[in-house]
């Protein structure tokens, strides 16, 4: 898919360029993203929302990956950004990203985090609590600023999907319960707070969703709730946030729909909603992260040793794992492979993929049907690009790889290689309080 191809060596071509070039210029593992996917997923959104002329924005949640080139391109293509921490608004602010298409998330925001949200007067915050609701409140007034707010609610929806991705649930660390009423007294402070602009409501489901039946019971709690904030206290939103969560295919089991299915049939309802309660249609703001940049991200790694277990398995490791894709070993993710050398040879072997980790769990993929391989072959590990570099971490005081954007026959280093100066760059040394007696 996207611009991956085979060719004529046999070997796994992304934006034209060749990956086993891109493997000895870069070294392994490398991340390799295809720019023109990217765009292309960035474009299926906007443009669905001008075809039905629904005032949009599409904000690409940059917690699925975030670095200075990727914010860069994600401006190019006109998108907002929704970041949640201090370190994701820092990186847009260096990727000079406008700063009035910044929206910030998060269930703990720190007083820091907030006053630097502030003093760069970003484009919203999404306030999820009420301590939140008071600092933001207290920040603002000193800077005579006035903030403009989404108030991030839990409308109660299981939306099909790993536990530990699903946020949109009643029993959730996130946002204002609404069964309780708490949202409704947030929102009476939020309306009278004299530095917050409140411009209406969000919420998020959970993520990798296949269906829109829980984007659409979602919104219809949303539009219930703002139809009874307008009746008792005249409020009116001007924004409707419906989050992120659009799944992609990872696997043959994964049945994702096209983008502008997901916002098709979300904005029908949205509208017969908006219709029925007499409501004004408000803008309309969504959060893909994965959806914009699972795919586009392809992993390759040096396939080093083997161990083949008679009559059980075959292990077949590489040099990465958990380390650069946590994703199997936390929420037991499914992913498919090739040899990126080797692309169209018979897969006359099965191979489980063996990370480098001294952890049993570090496994990538189970019982893969593959070609023969061994030391000299490269394995390509497909829709590594949404929370795998993000979520990347040095166990082992393993290095995190190094990114490449191709496009158009060319590819460029976006993110280099961490080496082992990066890894003791902010340790000290030990100062000893005594001396040793013998
Ligand atoms: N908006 C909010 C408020 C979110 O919490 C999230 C994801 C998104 C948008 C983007 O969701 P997406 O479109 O990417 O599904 N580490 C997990 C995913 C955690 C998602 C957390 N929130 C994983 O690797 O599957």
């Amino acid at each position: 898919h996207g611009t991956s191809k085979v060719n004529t060596k046999g070997h796994l071509e992304i934006g034209g360029v060749d990956t086993i070039e891109l493997a000895n210029d870069y070294g392994t593992p490398l991340y390799v993203y295809d720019v023109a996917l990217i765009r292309q997923r960035a474009r299926d959104f906007q443009t669905t929302f001008k075809n039905l002329g629904v005032k949009a924005q599409v904000a690409y949640a940059s917690k699925a990956f975030s670095s200075v080139a990727m914010f860069q391109l994600i401006k190019e293509e006109g998108l907002s950004l929704d970041v949640v921490s201090g370190g994701e608004l820092y990186t847009a602010l260096v990727a000079d990203f406008p700063v009035d298409r910044i929206h910030f998330h998060g269930n703990n925001k720190s007083v820091e985090e907030l006053e630097m949200a502030v003093e760069k007067q970003i484009g919203c915050v999404v306030v999820d609590n009420f301590l939140e609701l008071t600092l933001l409140q207290d920040i603002c007034e000193k800077h005579g600023y006035t903030m403009p707010i989404l108030l991030r609610v839990t409308p109660g929806i299981n939306a099909h999907t790993h536990d530990y991705i699903l946020t949109g649930q009643e029993d959730s660390k996130f946002g204002f319960d609404l069964q309780s009423g708490q949202a409704h007294e947030a929102m009476k402070i939020a309306s009278n707070a004299t530095h917050l602009d409140l411009l209406g409501i969000h919420c998020h489901i959970g993520s990798q969703i296949f269906e829109t039946t829980g984007f659409k019971l979602a919104a219809g709690k949303l539009f219930d709730t703002l139809k009874l904030w307008n009746d008792k206290e005249g409020f009116e939103a001007r924004v409707v946030n419906l989050g992120g969560g659009f799944g992609i295919r990872y696997t043959e089991e994964d049945n994702p729909l096209p983008a502008s299915v997901y916002v098709e049939e979300i904005i029908t309802d949205v509208q017969s909603f908006v219709k029925d309660h007499g409501l004004k249609m408000p803008e309309i703001w969504i959060e893909p992260g994965r959806s914009l940049v699972g795919d586009a991200g392809t992993t390759i790694y040096s396939v080093g040793s083997k161990k083949e277990i008679p009559n059980i398995r075959h292990y077949l490791a590489i040099d990465g794992g958990m380390t650069d894709n946590i994703r199997p070993a936390l929420y037991q993710a499914k992913y498919e492979a090739v040899l990126a050398n080797r692309v169209e040879d018979e897969a006359d072997d099965k191979v489980s993929i063996a990370g480098k980790c001294c952890e049993s769990g570090d496994m990538l993929i189970w019982d893969l049907p593959l070609p023969k391989a061994n030391h000299e072959d490269y394995l390509a590990v497909f829709c590594t690009g949404a929370y795998g570099y993000a979520m990347a971490n040095n166990y082992n005081r393993i290095t995190k790889p190094a990114v490449v954007f191709v496009e158009d026959g060319e590819a460029q280093l976006v993110i280099r290689r961490e080496t082992f100066e990066d890894l003791v760059r902010l340790d000290l040394p030990f100062q000893a309080k005594t001396k040793l007696t013998k």
